[in-house]
Protein backbone atom coordinates (compact mmCIF):
# COMPACT_ATOMS: atom_id res chain seq x y z
CA UNK A 1 0.00 0.00 0.00
CA UNK A 2 0.90 3.33 -0.53
CA UNK A 3 2.59 5.01 2.53
CA UNK A 4 0.56 7.48 3.53
CA UNK A 5 -2.66 5.41 3.91
CA UNK A 6 -3.49 2.47 6.43
CA UNK A 7 -6.25 0.16 6.34
CA UNK A 8 -8.00 -1.02 9.82
CA UNK A 9 -11.41 -2.17 11.22
CA UNK A 10 -14.35 -0.04 11.70
CA UNK A 11 -13.87 1.39 15.46
CA UNK A 12 -15.51 4.44 17.04
CA UNK A 13 -14.11 6.59 14.12
CA UNK A 14 -15.78 9.54 13.01
CA UNK A 15 -17.99 9.22 9.47
CA UNK A 16 -19.52 11.66 9.12
CA UNK A 17 -18.51 13.90 5.85
CA UNK A 18 -17.70 10.73 3.96
CA UNK A 19 -19.17 11.23 0.23
CA UNK A 20 -18.42 9.09 -2.47
CA UNK A 21 -21.13 10.30 -4.61
CA UNK A 22 -23.36 7.17 -3.69
CA UNK A 23 -25.72 7.72 -1.17
CA UNK A 24 -27.15 4.76 -0.44
CA UNK A 25 -23.07 3.62 0.15
CA UNK A 26 -22.34 6.77 2.70
CA UNK A 27 -25.58 6.34 4.28
CA UNK A 28 -24.36 2.50 4.93
CA UNK A 29 -20.89 3.57 6.65
CA UNK A 30 -22.62 6.25 8.59
CA UNK A 31 -25.80 4.05 9.57
CA UNK A 32 -25.31 0.37 9.58
CA UNK A 33 -21.95 -0.65 9.69
CA UNK A 34 -21.66 -0.77 13.19
CA UNK A 35 -24.80 -2.98 13.59
CA UNK A 36 -23.77 -5.09 10.82
CA UNK A 37 -20.24 -5.94 12.57
CA UNK A 38 -21.59 -6.33 15.82
CA UNK A 39 -24.29 -8.72 14.50
CA UNK A 40 -21.05 -10.53 12.59
CA UNK A 41 -22.40 -10.42 9.49
CA UNK A 42 -19.55 -8.05 7.99
CA UNK A 43 -16.01 -6.45 9.12
CA UNK A 44 -16.32 -2.93 7.64
CA UNK A 45 -12.45 -2.58 6.50
CA UNK A 46 -11.68 1.58 6.34
CA UNK A 47 -9.23 2.94 4.25
CA UNK A 48 -7.93 6.02 6.39
CA UNK A 49 -5.30 8.84 5.12
CA UNK A 50 -2.15 9.00 7.53
CA UNK A 51 -1.52 12.37 7.96
CA UNK A 52 -5.57 13.59 8.78
CA UNK A 53 -6.70 10.83 9.99
CA UNK A 54 -9.52 11.18 7.32
CA UNK A 55 -11.39 8.00 6.00
CA UNK A 56 -11.24 8.13 2.63
CA UNK A 57 -12.92 4.58 1.93
CA UNK A 58 -14.32 1.25 3.25
CA UNK A 59 -15.27 -1.80 2.35
CA UNK A 60 -17.35 -5.02 4.28
CA UNK A 61 -16.28 -8.37 3.74
CA UNK A 62 -18.12 -11.11 5.10
CA UNK A 63 -17.90 -15.39 4.26
CA UNK A 64 -20.89 -16.70 2.08
CA UNK A 65 -21.11 -19.40 -0.83
CA UNK A 66 -21.68 -19.33 -4.23
CA UNK A 67 -23.27 -22.14 -6.20
CA UNK A 68 -21.24 -24.47 -8.32
CA UNK A 69 -23.79 -24.09 -11.27
CA UNK A 70 -23.36 -20.21 -11.54
CA UNK A 71 -19.82 -19.94 -12.32
CA UNK A 72 -18.90 -20.10 -16.38
CA UNK A 73 -18.72 -23.43 -17.53
CA UNK A 74 -14.83 -23.58 -18.15
CA UNK A 75 -14.28 -22.25 -14.16
CA UNK A 76 -16.37 -25.22 -13.16
CA UNK A 77 -14.09 -27.49 -15.15
CA UNK A 78 -11.50 -29.11 -12.30
CA UNK A 79 -13.43 -28.11 -8.94
CA UNK A 80 -14.79 -30.10 -6.71
CA UNK A 81 -18.14 -31.29 -7.09
CA UNK A 82 -19.28 -29.71 -3.97
CA UNK A 83 -23.18 -27.61 -4.63
CA UNK A 84 -21.82 -24.91 -3.15
CA UNK A 85 -18.51 -23.20 -3.52
CA UNK A 86 -16.90 -20.81 -0.47
CA UNK A 87 -16.35 -17.34 -1.08
CA UNK A 88 -15.70 -14.34 0.86
CA UNK A 89 -18.21 -11.56 0.06
CA UNK A 90 -17.13 -7.61 -0.55
CA UNK A 91 -20.81 -6.35 0.17
CA UNK A 92 -19.70 -2.87 -0.29
CA UNK A 93 -16.80 -0.89 -1.51
CA UNK A 94 -16.52 3.27 -1.89
CA UNK A 95 -13.60 5.65 -1.78
CA UNK A 96 -14.27 9.33 -1.21
CA UNK A 97 -14.88 10.94 -4.44
CA UNK A 98 -12.31 13.64 -3.59
CA UNK A 99 -9.91 10.91 -3.66
CA UNK A 100 -11.16 9.03 -6.73
CA UNK A 101 -9.03 8.03 -9.58
CA UNK A 102 -5.89 7.60 -7.86
CA UNK A 103 -5.78 3.90 -7.50
CA UNK A 104 -7.34 3.48 -4.16
CA UNK A 105 -10.01 1.28 -5.35
CA UNK A 106 -7.86 -0.89 -6.39
CA UNK A 107 -6.00 -0.66 -2.89
CA UNK A 108 -8.88 -1.85 -1.29
CA UNK A 109 -9.79 -4.83 -3.62
CA UNK A 110 -6.23 -5.71 -3.07
CA UNK A 111 -6.25 -5.55 0.71
CA UNK A 112 -9.79 -7.94 0.65
CA UNK A 113 -8.01 -10.45 -1.91
CA UNK A 114 -5.24 -10.72 0.38
CA UNK A 115 -7.21 -11.21 3.77
CA UNK A 116 -9.64 -13.54 1.95
CA UNK A 117 -6.46 -15.61 1.16
CA UNK A 118 -5.12 -15.42 4.87
CA UNK A 119 -7.68 -16.68 6.12
CA UNK A 120 -7.77 -19.90 7.93
CA UNK A 121 -10.70 -21.46 6.52
CA UNK A 122 -11.45 -22.63 2.79
CA UNK A 123 -11.69 -19.85 0.52
CA UNK A 124 -12.08 -19.95 -3.13
CA UNK A 125 -12.91 -16.54 -4.73
CA UNK A 126 -13.54 -12.84 -3.88
CA UNK A 127 -17.15 -11.84 -4.72
CA UNK A 128 -18.55 -8.53 -5.42
CA UNK A 129 -21.89 -7.43 -5.21
CA UNK A 130 -21.95 -4.03 -8.06
CA UNK A 131 -23.78 -1.35 -7.27
CA UNK A 132 -24.02 -0.39 -10.91
CA UNK A 133 -22.65 -0.82 -14.33
CA UNK A 134 -20.04 1.88 -13.87
CA UNK A 135 -19.04 -0.86 -10.68
CA UNK A 136 -19.07 -3.82 -12.96
CA UNK A 137 -16.83 -2.09 -15.27
CA UNK A 138 -14.54 -1.30 -12.38
CA UNK A 139 -14.52 -4.89 -10.99
CA UNK A 140 -14.23 -6.51 -14.98
CA UNK A 141 -11.16 -3.98 -15.29
CA UNK A 142 -9.46 -5.86 -12.26
CA UNK A 143 -10.42 -9.30 -13.91
CA UNK A 144 -13.57 -9.98 -12.10
CA UNK A 145 -15.59 -12.54 -14.20
CA UNK A 146 -19.73 -11.88 -14.00
CA UNK A 147 -21.83 -15.01 -12.62
CA UNK A 148 -23.93 -16.91 -15.27
CA UNK A 149 -27.51 -16.28 -13.08
CA UNK A 150 -26.09 -12.81 -12.22
CA UNK A 151 -24.28 -9.66 -14.32
CA UNK A 152 -24.30 -7.34 -11.40
CA UNK A 153 -22.22 -10.38 -9.10
CA UNK A 154 -18.91 -10.60 -10.50
CA UNK A 155 -15.95 -13.21 -8.43
CA UNK A 156 -12.20 -13.34 -9.31
CA UNK A 157 -10.65 -16.93 -7.73
CA UNK A 158 -8.47 -15.87 -5.32
CA UNK A 159 -4.90 -18.06 -6.94
CA UNK A 160 -6.08 -15.15 -9.80
CA UNK A 161 -6.16 -12.13 -7.45
CA UNK A 162 -3.04 -13.27 -5.72
CA UNK A 163 -0.95 -13.28 -9.21
CA UNK A 164 -2.27 -9.70 -10.44
CA UNK A 165 -0.89 -8.52 -7.22
CA UNK A 166 2.53 -9.64 -7.27
CA UNK A 167 3.19 -8.60 -11.26
CA UNK A 168 1.80 -5.11 -10.34
C1 LIG B 1 -15.82 2.46 -8.12
C2 LIG B 1 -14.79 3.10 -7.20
C3 LIG B 1 -14.65 2.24 -5.94
C4 LIG B 1 -13.44 3.12 -7.95
O1 LIG B 1 -12.45 3.64 -7.07
P1 LIG B 1 -11.26 4.53 -7.62
O2 LIG B 1 -10.29 4.72 -6.49
O3 LIG B 1 -11.79 5.75 -8.27
O4 LIG B 1 -10.67 3.59 -8.74
P2 LIG B 1 -9.12 3.37 -9.03
O5 LIG B 1 -8.46 4.71 -9.16
O6 LIG B 1 -8.55 2.40 -8.06
O7 LIG B 1 -9.20 2.67 -10.44
C5 LIG B 1 -8.34 1.61 -10.71
C6 LIG B 1 -8.45 1.28 -12.14
O8 LIG B 1 -9.81 0.98 -12.45
C7 LIG B 1 -10.25 1.79 -13.52
N1 LIG B 1 -11.64 2.17 -13.26
C8 LIG B 1 -12.12 2.86 -12.21
N2 LIG B 1 -13.45 3.01 -12.33
C9 LIG B 1 -13.77 2.41 -13.52
C10 LIG B 1 -14.98 2.22 -14.22
N3 LIG B 1 -16.14 2.68 -13.75
N4 LIG B 1 -14.95 1.55 -15.40
C11 LIG B 1 -13.78 1.05 -15.89
N5 LIG B 1 -12.60 1.20 -15.27
C12 LIG B 1 -12.60 1.87 -14.11
C13 LIG B 1 -9.34 3.01 -13.51
O9 LIG B 1 -9.25 3.56 -14.79
C14 LIG B 1 -8.03 2.44 -13.05
O10 LIG B 1 -7.34 1.88 -14.15
P3 LIG B 1 -5.72 1.78 -14.19
O11 LIG B 1 -5.33 0.92 -13.00
O12 LIG B 1 -5.44 1.11 -15.49
O13 LIG B 1 -5.23 3.17 -14.08
C15 LIG B 1 -15.14 4.57 -6.85
O14 LIG B 1 -15.33 5.30 -8.03
C16 LIG B 1 -16.38 4.71 -5.97
O15 LIG B 1 -16.32 4.60 -4.75
N6 LIG B 1 -17.56 4.97 -6.61
C17 LIG B 1 -18.81 5.14 -5.89
C18 LIG B 1 -19.26 3.87 -5.19
C19 LIG B 1 -19.22 2.63 -6.06
O16 LIG B 1 -19.60 2.65 -7.24
N7 LIG B 1 -18.75 1.50 -5.47
C20 LIG B 1 -18.55 0.27 -6.24
C21 LIG B 1 -18.99 -0.96 -5.71
S1 LIG B 1 -20.36 -1.23 -4.67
Amino acid sequence: MTAPYRVEILGKHSRDGFDCGNEALNEYLCRRANQDQRKRFAVCYLLIEATTDQIVGYYTLSSGGVSLADLPPQRQKGLPRYPSVPIARIGRLAIAKSEQERGLGGVLLFDAIKRASASSMGVYAVLVDAIDEQAVRFYQHHSFEVLESNPRILFLPIADGLKRITKS
